[in-house]
């Protein structure tokens, strides 16, 4: 799909590199990533860009580029950083190799207010990440800007061929945006990005690659499952949509994910497998013996559920995918790969039995198709929850009672955030259970309970994360219920830790 007048963004391995897709479509244009390994095979895109990345272009394994099948693309190009790097090799000029880094804010002085710099101020902070600077420029190239060292930082080569040694793709370069749209103006008749087109342009190959057999689907209740199982409905095709209940989820979640699908007219097959997953998981303290228990045991049940599948649909997203990026991937979607890679599931897929329509998309791409398909938004933006579930709140062993106490502190929390009018502002908010007992009074009595801890944390990507100031009153409320209404806790504590170095989980 979309292979033509599409904006490539060839990898050379920076830690950026999807971001410059993300920026590339929320300007309004399809992008695609390709592994350099792959180039030229990448179709007939309307633009190229070329990525930063790790290494020295003076290194004997540096990746390089076929430049002749660049050119006989004739479409404007633009090197980013390493690239621009290269570009000036290639076009006959050198780049200084130094073990020096600069890391950081740069100030931009663009030599001319028209091309590239069109609109741009004269002077604007742009971010810098690299050590080699480009020399010698060959004949014809011109500098475009410069830093507040007169040090070129961006040149043109010929009427197509640009280069930025900054990183307009991270928000800290106050007007990437405008420098890449300016980019993207170069070009003529590049493929706009519509989640609408593409919900159609989906639909329909779903249609065509599944035909009449039947399609299984598991489902959490999460936002990339929901929007997968309500898009397969949208295509009419036959699917069993499967939601397995570990024993590990917040209180009434169960019911609720059932009453959610049935009012979006999907029908679910709930597996209660809470039994099978404590049973499991009783007595084990270690958090990563807990982690393996519940990934393996979820596989077993999902494939006994299963049975014999015709086609398999998976929720993967293009972070999933895009295996260079693996070094930015959250934890998250690093298990999450894991569960979509296992043996069963690489069998189906060399058999062409595995779809994964959603594998072209960015996490908030989903949520947009997902508003397309009429999905409520308090689906959609539900707060991550992780697949191990309320074990990771539960450090060391888990047991009924425990995740009993979890559920009742987390229903009063998450209810407190919601009628405050927080729950959408933060990125994800939960209490856990602290089992170590201390002493307390409640009513005339000597109380020896356990603590709850509330964490309220705001995150772009799960990789950092900062605590949230919640107003005390919320705080306060919340507390007070818990400590009335919940049996087994006596106190009460705000989780006030960065990530990182604390995660966001407890386990
Ligand atoms: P941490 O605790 O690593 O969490 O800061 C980052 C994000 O990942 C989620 N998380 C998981 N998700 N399986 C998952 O599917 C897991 O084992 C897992 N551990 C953490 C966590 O909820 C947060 O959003």
């Amino acid at each position: 799909m979309h292979d033509s007048n599409h904006v490539a963004v060839l990898d050379f391995g920076s830690q950026y590199t999807q971001l410059i897709v993300r920026r590339v479509r929320e300007l309004g244009f399809f992008a695609k990533l390709y592994a350099i390994e792959d180039f030229p095979s990448i179709g007939m895109p309307g633009a190229i860009i070329l990525s930063g990345g790790p290494k020295s272009t003076s290194e004997a394994d540096a990746p390089d580029i076929d430049f002749e099948a660049l050119k006989a693309f004739n479409v404007p190009v633009l090197g980013v950083c390493y690239g621009m790097q290269l570009l000036n090799i290639k076009f006959g000029g050198s780049v200084e190799a130094s073990n020096r880094r600069e890391y950081g804010p740069a100030s931009l002085f663009p030599t001319e207010c028209s091309g590239l710099y069109a609109g741009i101020s004269q002077t604007s902070q742009v971010w810098m990440s690299h050590s080699d600077t480009v020399k010698i420029l060959p004949d014809g190239a011109k500098v475009i800007a410069s830093n507040q060292h007169g040090t070129p930082v961006s040149l043109q080569w010929n009427e197509l061929f640009y280069g930025i040694q900054f990183h307009p793709e991270v928000t800290h370069s106050h007007e990437g945006n405008q420098i890449l749209k300016n980019f993207l103006d170069l070009a003529n008749g590049l493929l706009p990005f519509k989640i609408e087109d593409f919900k159609r342009e989906m639909i329909q190959s779903i249609r065509d690659i599944v035909g009449d057999r039947q399609v299984v689907c598991g489902v959490s209740g999460g936002v990339d499952s929901t929007v997968l199982a309500v898009l397969l409905k949208e295509a009419g095709v036959k699917t069993r949509a499967i939601f397995v209940d570990n024993g590990l989820l917040r209180k009434n979640e169960a019911s609720e994910v059932q009453a959610n699908f049935k009012r979006m007219g999907v029908e679910i097959e709930t597996v209660d497998a809470s039994e099978r997953f404590l049973t499991a998981l009783a007595g084990e303290g270690d958090p990563e013996k807990k982690r393996k228990i519940i990934g393996n045991m979820f596989i077993e049940v999902f494939w006994d559920a299963v049975g014999d599948a015709e086609m398999l649909a998976q929720g993967t997203l293009y972070p999933d995918v895009i295996e260079s990026a693996s070094n930015a991937k959250s934890k998250a979607s690093v298990i999450k790969t894991h569960h979509n890679r296992v043996a069963k599931i690489l069998e189906l897929q060399a058999q062409g039995k595995v779809l994964e329509p959603l594998a072209e998309l960015f996490k908030d791409e989903v949520r947009a198709l997902g508003r397309s398909l009429g999905i409520e938004n308090e689906i959609l933006q539900r707060h991550p929850f992780p697949g191990p579930g309320l074990s990771v709140r539960c450090p060391g062993i888990v047991d009924k009672e425990r995740l009993d106490i979890i559920r009742e502190c987390d229903a009063i929390f998450i209810g407190k955030l919601k009628e405050y009018g927080w729950y959408d502002k933060v990125w994800q908010a939960y209490a856990g259970l602290i089992p170590v007992r201390t002493v307390g009074v409640k009513g005339d009595e000597r109380s020896y309970e356990w603590a709850t801890n509330l964490r309220a944390v705001v995150s772009e990507d799960a990789m950092t994360a900062d605590w949230v100031e919640l107003p005390a009153q919320l705080l306060r409320e919340t507390s007070h219920r818990i400590l009335n209404e919940v049996k087994g806790i006596n106190r009460v504590l705000y989780d006030i830790s960065t990530k990182p170095p604390a995660s966001i989980e407890w386990e």
